[in-house]
């Protein structure tokens, strides 16, 4: 297996993530503004495929229409140049002033009616350059107050945006998704949609559920505590993992966004594994962009950025090496069937087995000895969990 990335690994990177400046609410920037034709040739050299970005990230908010086209025709002909492709594109409904209190659900209507406007414009250039897919972070819509925020309201209103703008992509037949991007919190105290569960449920609302799916992040669900990749695996299981941010992050604090990898390790491994081996025959899961959210560290001068956009991709490719020799080890399919994993997968009740047979059947409650799982019949997951380790630190 090469650990040099290829376009085929569809490995794709955000502006803003080579493109950050090193800016935080404690300093400002430590690097110069990145320019978008050498982020995006650098990127092509180092073997990625994809660039996304924020409209804003192109070109600055409140740009002329001038200027705008000016840096949609730079990006084009980069592109063209380099054979690089945008899968995904988003709007930022995030940092003008205009947007302290959200887009979608900002209490004062006139907000809400220009981010609108302005995601819609967004959508016509992201059918322009082909991207498939259109996340949408709602990174301000949220509140730190209980009070002023009616959340259901609040709901409503989402709802109504999203079906509005899966009504325009549909009429106007562009070949776009939506991903809704959860996070639990920063910038807002609490965001709505904080979690890939409640972004899952709140998609079952909509008319045309169809179009919308996720785009969950590393570390935005370990901000919340949550396992990233059994949130991935429900995902998966209903069907709406639509796109994903990889990046690391060490536990539950700030949005650290750190090299994917670099924060909890294990549950890279297990993602990658589930990525890449969890599909039907043992192949991949997941066919859409290996997308890196990622900040290059405010310490890092522009060689370090280079330097960790490549450490996100190689540490992609060593984790999908790793668990590749995870799943031919004998070992680990000896312990796999010991530990009944593939014994899930059975159905608990049998063909056509009805609930008359079911009771029926005394070997199920009568006969059965609960009592021997006491000091026997253990699972063995502990070992299963050292072969997994061994086979990721390359000690087998
Ligand atoms: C974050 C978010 C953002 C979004 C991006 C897409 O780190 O808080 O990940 O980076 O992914 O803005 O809209
Ligand atoms: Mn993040
Ligand atoms: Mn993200």
């Amino acid at each position: 297996m090469s650990l040099t990335p290829t376009p085929a690994d569809k490995f794709s990177f955000g502006l803003w993530t080579i493109g950050y400046n090193g800016s935080d609410p404690f300093g400002g920037p430590t690097r110069p503004q990145l320019d978008t034709v050498e982020a995006v040739t650098r990127l092509a050299q180092l073997g990625a495929y994809g660039l996304t970005f924020h409209d804003d990230d192109l070109f600055a908010f409140g740009s002329t229409d001038a200027a705008r086209q000016k840096e949609i025709d730079r990006l084009k002909q980069v592109l063209a140049d380099t054979g690089m492709i945008v899968p995904m594109i988003t709007t930022n409904l995030f940092s003008a002033p205009v947007f302290k209190d959200g887009g979608f659900t900002s209490n004062d209507r006139a907000v809400r009616r220009f981010a609108l406007r302005k995601v819609m414009r967004n959508l016509d250039l992201a059918a322009e350059l082909g991207a498939k897919t259109f996340v949408m972070w709602g990174g301000r819509e949220g509140a730190e107050y209980d009070a002023a925020k009616d959340i259901r309201a609040a709901l409503d209103r989402y709802r109504e945006a999203v079906n509005l703008l899966g009504d325009y992509v549909t009429d106007k037949g562009y070949d776009i998704r939506f991903a809704i991007e959860p996070k639990p919190n920063e910038p807002r105290g609490d965001i709505l949609l904080p979690t890939v569960g409640h972004a899952m449920a709140f998609i079952t609302t909509l008319e045309r559920p169809e179009l919308v799916g996720v785009n969950p992040e590393v570390g935005h669900e370990q901000m919340a505590g949550l396992n990233f990749t059994a949130g991935i695996a429900q995902a998966l299981y209903q069907g709406k993992l639509f796109h994903i941010d990889l990046n690391g992050q060490r536990g539950i604090k700030y949005d650290q966004d750190l090299v994917f990898g670099h924060g909890d390790l294990q549950n890279a491994f297990s993602l990658v594994d589930l990525l890449e081996n969890g599909g039907p025959n043992g192949g991949p899961s997941y066919d859409g962009p290996r997308h890196f959210d990622y900040k290059p560290s405010r310490t890092e001068d522009i060689s370090g950025v280079w330097d960790s956009a490549a450490a996100n991709m190689r540490t992609y490719l060593l984790l999908k090496e790793r668990a590749a020799a995870f799943r031919a080890d004998p070992e680990v399919q000896e312990q796999l069937a010991a530990s009944r994993v593939p014994e899930l997968s059975q159905t608990t009740l049998s063909d056509g087995e009805s609930y008359d047979d079911f009771l029926a059947d005394k070997s199920a409650y009568e006969d059965f000895a609960p009592e021997e799982y006491f000091g026997g019949k253990g699972f063995g997951f502990v070992r299963l969990q050292q072969l997994a380790l061994e086979h990721l630190l390359g000690a087998r």
